[in-house]
C-alpha cells in the first residue's frame, strides 16, 4: 500500500531514495517524505502529492547525508495531510521511521505513551512505532533490544524502517514485504526491488517475523526472539526494473499496447507447472480459485471456461471474503490463487486459510519473487513484465491465457487455440482506435454506465465496469443480461450509457433483444460485437475469432475506452485517486 525505503552506504542518500520512491509510487501516492542522517542529526521533509510534485516544491533530494529513509503514502489512518505523511520522528527527534501496514493496537499503545508524557503530531497509527522505539532505546541504548521490545508490543501487519540519530538503520517485517538490497558499497531496504534495482540485483527477501540491522559494511538478520535468522541472497530479474513509458503518454496505454506480446509470453517456461496443476485438478474433489479485484474477475471467467470446455467445476472465492467463511474450504483441496503482484494481503490471507486446511496452493502470479510465489506449491508465471498502471490490463489477459492453457490440457486439447493468430487480431483492434476515442468523448459527462453480457461475457462486463470505475470515476456496473428486467431496467433513461457485450456466440440474439429493450427507454448503447446492428448508437468492432477467446478481444477495446475517457475527464489514468496497485493491508 505504502512504499518504504532505506539507504545506508557511500552515496548521497536523498537522491537515491527519491528515485526509488518514484519507481514504487504505484504502491501509494497521496504524500511523500524523506529523512536523512548527517553529523548525528536527523533532517526530514515531507508533503502532500506525488513524488515529482513534492520534490520540485520542497527538494526532498537535497537533504544531506549518506543514510536515509523514505516513504510514499496510501492513507489508512488519518487524512492526507503533511503531518500524517511519513517519515514520523519520535518526540526527541532522535529516531525517525517509515511504516507500511497497520498497527492494530495503536490506540492502546498511544494512550500508554501519552500517559508516559509523549506527544503525538499525527493521526496515524505509525507514529506510535517512533515513540515506542524512543522509549525502549532510551532504556536500553541498544538497537537490537529496542527492536525486539517494540515488535513484542505492536500487533498488526507491518514493515518499518527506523533510523537512529547515531546513523544506525534497522527494519522489521511482519506480513508486509521488506527486501534488503546488497550493493557494492551500500545497503538498501525496500518494499519492492524496484526501489533499488537500478543499483543492485542482489536481494534478500526477509522472512516474516525477522528484522535487519545495518551498520558500516555489515548487516545482521535476526528473528523476533533475537536469534540469527536464515536468509539467502537472490538474483533479481532486472526486467522488473525496466519500467519506462517510452513514447507512450502513460504506463496504462503502454501496457494495453503490449498485450499482443504478453499474451504470447503468458505461462512461458511454466509448462511443467501447468502440467502439475492439471494433474492436481484431475485428482482433487474441490477446486477453489481466489483473487482480488481484476484477478478475482479472472476466477469468474475460469469458472465459465472450465465448466464449458473441460467439464470441471470450480468455486471462485473473493479473497477478502474467505476469512469470514473458512469452513467453506474442504480439507485437502486445491486453491488457485491469482495475483499480479503476489502481495495482495487478502490473497495471502486466503492462502493461509487454505494451508491450514491442508490444501495445495497453485499461484498464477506475475512477480515470481513475491510472497505468494514463495508460499505456493506450484507457481505459474504471467511473464507480462512490470505493470505500473494501477488498473490491471495486460496482467488480466495474461491470467486468462494461462487459464486457457490449463483448460486446453484438462480437456485433452478439445479446444485448440492459435495464440499467434489471435495476437494478430489484437493488433488490429489496437491499430483502429478512432471509433473508441470518439465514443470515449461521449462519456465525459455521463454519471452512470451499465455493462451487460451473458454467459462468458458477464464476468467481462464486471471487469469492464471495474476498469471504467478505476480510470474514469464514472459509476459503472456489470449486469448479467437476463437480470436486466429484474431491476436495472428501472434505471434506464436518456442520461444513461449501456455497453453491450454481444459477440456472435450463443448469447447473441437474447442480448440483442436486451439492447432493444434498453434503447426503447432512451439510453445510449455502445455495442461491442463482431456484428454490426442498428440498435447500437456506437459500434465497437471486435474481430471474428474463435469464440473461446471473446473475453480477451472484448476487454481490450474497453480498456482503451476507459483510458481515453479518463483523458477526457482529466483524471490520471496511471494513478487513480484513492487507489493503490498493490494492496498489502487487509
Ligand atoms: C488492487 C489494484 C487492482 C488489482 C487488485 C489485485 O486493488 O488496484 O487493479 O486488480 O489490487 O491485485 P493483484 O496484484 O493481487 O492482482
Amino acid at each position: 500500500m505504502c512504499s518504504i525505503i532505506g539507504y545506508y552506504g557511500k552515496g548521497i542518500a536523498a537522491p537515491i531514495l527519491v528515485k526509488g520512491l518514484k519507481r514504487m509510487e504505484y504502491r501509494g501516492y497521496d504524500s511523500v517524505g524523506v529523512a536523512t542522517e548527517s553529523n548525528n542529526q536527523i533532517e526530514l521533509k515531507k508533503g502532500i502529492g506525488k513524488v515529482n510534485e513534492v520534490n520540485s516544491k520542497i527538494h526532498l533530494d537535497t537533504l544531506p547525508g549518506k543514510i536515509g529513509i523514505g516513504h510514499t503514502r496510501w492513507a489508512t489512518h488519518g487524512k492526507v495531510t503533511d503531518f500524517n505523511a511519513h517519515p514520523h520522528s519520535s518526540n526527541s527527534g532522535k529516531i525517525a521511521i517509515v511504516h507500511n501496514g497497520i498497527i492494530e493496537n495503536f490506540e492502546e499503545l498511544k494512550k500508554q505513551l501519552e500517559a508516559d508524557g509523549y506527544d503525538f503530531k499525527s493521526e496515524t497509527d505509525s507514529e506510535v512505532i517512533a515513540n515506542l522505539l524512543q522509549k525502549h532505546y532510551e532504556k536500553t541504548g541498544d538497537v537490537k533490544e529496542t527492536i525486539l521490545q517494540t515488535v513484542s508490543e505492536i500487533k498488526g501487519h507491518y514493515a518499518f524502517v527506523a533510523m537512529f540519530e547515531n546513523g544506525q538503520l534497522a527494519a522489521a517485517r511482519f506480513h508486509e514485504p521488506l527486501i534488503v538490497g546488497i550493493g557494492q558499497d551500500d545497503f538498501f531496504l525496500s518494499s519492492d526491488v524496484l526501489g533499488f534495482i537500478e543499483f543492485t540485483d542482489d536481494a534478500i527477501y526477509l522472512e516474516n517475523g525477522t528484522f535487519v540491522i545495518l551498520e558500516k559494511n555489515k548487516f545482521q538478520i535476526l528473528d523476533f526472539n533475537g536469534e540469527h535468522a536464515k536468509y539467502g541472497i537472490t538474483k533479481v530479474s532486472k526486467e522488473f526494473g525496466d519500467a519506462y513509458k517510452g513514447d507512450y503518454a502513460h504506463f496504462t496505454l503502454k501496457e494495453i499496447y503490449e498485450q499482443p506480446e504478453t499474451i504470447l509470453k503468458a505461462g512461458e517456461k511454466s509448462e511443467e507447472a501447468v502440467e502439475q496443476t492439471v494433474d492436481y485438478m484431475r485428482h482433487s474433489k474441490n477446486i477453489y480459485v481466489t483473487g482480488s479485484g481484476t484477478s478475482y474477475n479472472s476466477a469468474l471467467i475460469a469458472k465459465q471456461i472450465l465448466s464449458k470446455y473441460a467439464k470441471v467445476r470450480i468455486e471462485p472465492i473473493i479473497a477478502s471474503e474467505l476469512q469470514f467463511a473458512p469452513d467453506s474450504i474442504e480439507e485437502n483441496s486445491i486453491i488457485i490463487a491469482i495475483s499480479q503482484s503476489g502481495e495482495s494481503a487478502d490473497v495471502l490471507e486466503a492462502v493461509k486459510i487454505g494451508k491450514q486446511a491442508n490444501c495445495k496452493i497453485i499461484a498464477i502470479v506475475n512477480l515470481l519473487t513475491s510472497s505468494l510465489a514463495r508460499e505456493a506449491d506450484v507457481v505459474i508465471g504471467m511473464n507480462c513484465g512490470p505493470e505500473i498502471g494501477v488498473a490491471a490490463t495486460k496482467s488480466f489477459t495474461a491470467q486468462l491465457v494461462i487459464l486457457y492453457k490449463i483448460v486446453q490440457k484438462l480437456s485433452n486439447n478439445k479446444i485448440t487455440i492459435n495464440f499467434e493468430k489471435f495476437a494478430e487480431s489484437i493488433v488490429e483492434t489496437l491499430e483502429n482506435t478512432t471509433k473508441i476515442q470518439q465514443t470515449a468523448g461521449k462519456l465525459k459527462d455521463v454519471s452512470d454506465v451499465y455493462i451487460l453480457g451473458r454467459g462468458i461475457n458477464h464476468p467481462i462486463a464486471i471487469e469492464a465496469a471495474l476498469k471504467l470505475k478505476e480510470l474514469t470515476y464514472i459509476h459503472a456496473e456489470g449486469i448479467a443480461g437476463g437480470e436486466l428486467k429484474h431491476g436495472p431496467l428501472a434505471l434506464m433513461d436518456t442520461n444513461v450509457f449501456v455497453i453491450i457485450f454481444n459477440p456472435n456466440d450463443s448469447t447473441y440474439s437474447d442480448t440483442l433483444t436486451s439492447a432493444r429493450e434498453i434503447k426503447a427507454r432512451g439510453a445510449k448503447i455502445i455495442g461491442v460485437s463482431d456484428i454490426e446492428s442498428d440498435v447500437y448508437d456506437y459500434w465497437i468492432k471486435i474481430p471474428k475469432i474463435n469464440q473461446v477467446l471473446y473475453p480477451i478481444s472484448e476487454i481490450i477495446p474497453v480498456q482503451l475506452l476507459s483510458y481515453y475517457a479518463a483523458l477526457e475527464k482529466d483524471t490520471d489514468p496511471d494513478y487513480p485517486r484513492n487507489l493503490a496497485k498493490s494492496v498489502t493491508v487487509k
